[in-house]
């Protein structure tokens, strides 16, 4: 059984990976009216593997005898400066969930809860990887600059995700 605590906190983060979602959704339809199929394409995927993320925080809990209580989700913003400022824009967000993750991650080890320590695990090396893709493309953007052409090459290399 998990602690009220473990579970009030894990309740927290579904709903900020369902946040995640929303918000990798709204930028995918800003791409979408900007014509930046491959880059609407990734924000899909990415929009998918948060509800994902939030899916398996869920069946930890609904495992552990917890109780899942679903908040409301807030409106994400619609709007960004540029295609570049949409990217960084998920760079920080992931170093936010990441400082969310860890202090989860605190909370679970200093609760002794070994098993949702163990379901952190997967999210904290996740949250590696989420990071230094985003920031990787914040640097492809830096590296084209104002090059239409170099925008339009990186749309088609990001509408490749999902197809290798
Ligand atoms: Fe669920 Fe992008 O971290």
């Amino acid at each position: 059984m998990i602690s009220r605590k473990m579970e009030a906190a894990l309740n927290e983060q579904i709903n900020a990976e369902l946040y995640s979602s929303y918000l990798y959704l709204s930028m995918a339809a800003y791409f979408e009216s900007k014509s930046l199929d491959g880059m609407a394409k990734w924000m899909g995927i990415q929009a998918d593997e948060e509800r994902e993320h939030a899916m398996r925080i869920y069946k930890h809990l609904v495992d552990r005898g917890g109780r899942v209580t679903l908040k409301e989700i807030a409106a994400p913003p619609a709007e960004w400066k540029s295609p570049q400022a949409v990217f960084e824009a998920v760079l920080e967000h992931e170093k936010k969930v990441t400082g969310m993750i860890h202090k989860l991650a605190d909370l679970a080890a200093s609760e002794k809860d070994h098993a949702a320590s163990s379901m952190l695990k997967w999210f904290i090396d996740e949250q590696v990887e989420e990071e230094a893709t985003a920031a990787r493309i914040v640097e492809h953007f830096r590296m084209l600059g104002d090059s239409r052409g170099g925008l339009l090459m990186l749309d088609r290399e990001l509408g490749e995700r999902g197809e290798k």
